[in-house]
């Protein structure tokens, strides 16, 4: 299936078509299940987009029916300026109407990555009770220049896991070492998944990522969904040639 590719002057149009597409499915899963759950993504690139979504132009959506996961975690405490919960909840979930017993932070208070892990893949399980995998109803997800996506880095054993819906990985680089993903079968089990790849440090992998078949050597390329939608937004410099 060649993915859905969809390419914006500027990373300020790629995140303004993001956050019209991340309010439609909001939306469609309010009104079609009466909850929208969704896995938020840590890095630069989604900032703009929770930026946005704070904003007057989406005060009217249903935020009381969002029920929000993230896809991965460094394994830092809430308050510090990396952690991935942080940087969404400061930029949107405090912004907007979201009850708090619906946000599900992972756990990182333990010292011990492997079971916060654990825990958290409890806490999907009570979500998403008797589901085989969780089925979210969208997936954001950023790329790494090397191809890894979430904390699923090239060459790491988190890749490889097909069982388990969170496991403990290690990132290349120091200060965010220790994390804490989701696995590849939990993010393709999701009805909607949407990349976001901005700037011209992305063009590299982009050509990779975006071609069939997807280069087989980047975690990124694993992302699938086997009964879903897959859909990139990009600004023109992470984009590949016509
Ligand atoms: C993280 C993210 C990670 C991110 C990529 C791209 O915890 O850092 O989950 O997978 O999406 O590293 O990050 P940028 O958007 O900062 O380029």
């Amino acid at each position: 299936m060649a993915p859905d590719l969809r390419v914006y002057p500027d990373a300020a149009g790629a995140a303004r078509a993001a956050a019209a597409d991340f309010a439609d499915a909001f939306r469609s899963a309010a009104q079609a299940r009466g909850v929208f759950r969704v896995l938020l993504s840590g890095g630069r690139t989604p900032k703009a987009l929770y930026f946005l979504l704070a904003g007057r132009e989406f005060s009217d959506l249903p935020w009381e029916r969002g029920e929000f996961f993230w896809g991965d975690e460094r394994y830092l405490p809430p308050a510090h300026p990396d952690n991935n919960y942080r940087a969404a909840n400061d930029l949107l979930l405090t912004r907007v109407a979201v009850p708090g017993d619906s946000v599900y932070a992972v756990p990182t208070a333990s010292g011990d990555p492997a079971r916060d892990a654990a825990r958290y893949e409890q806490t999907l399980r009570r979500v998403f009770d008797g589901e085989a995998f969780p089925r979210f109803d969208y997936a954001l997800m950023g790329v790494g220049a090397d191809g890894h996506t979430a904390s699923l880095f090239p060459g790491g054993e988190a890749v490889k896991e097909r069982k388990r819906w969170v496991v403990p990985a290690y990132a290349p680089d120091k200060i965010t070492r220790s994390r804490i993903t989701l696995t590849v079968p939990v993010f393709n089990a999701a009805r909607r998944v949407v990349f976001m790849l901005c700037g011209e440090d992305k063009l590299a992998i982009a050509e990779r990522l975006i071609k069939e078949p997807p280069a087989k050597d980047i975690p990124a390329s694993l992302i699938r969904p086997a009964d879903g939608e897959l859909v990139y937004f990009l600004d023109r410099a992470a984009s590949p040639a016509a």
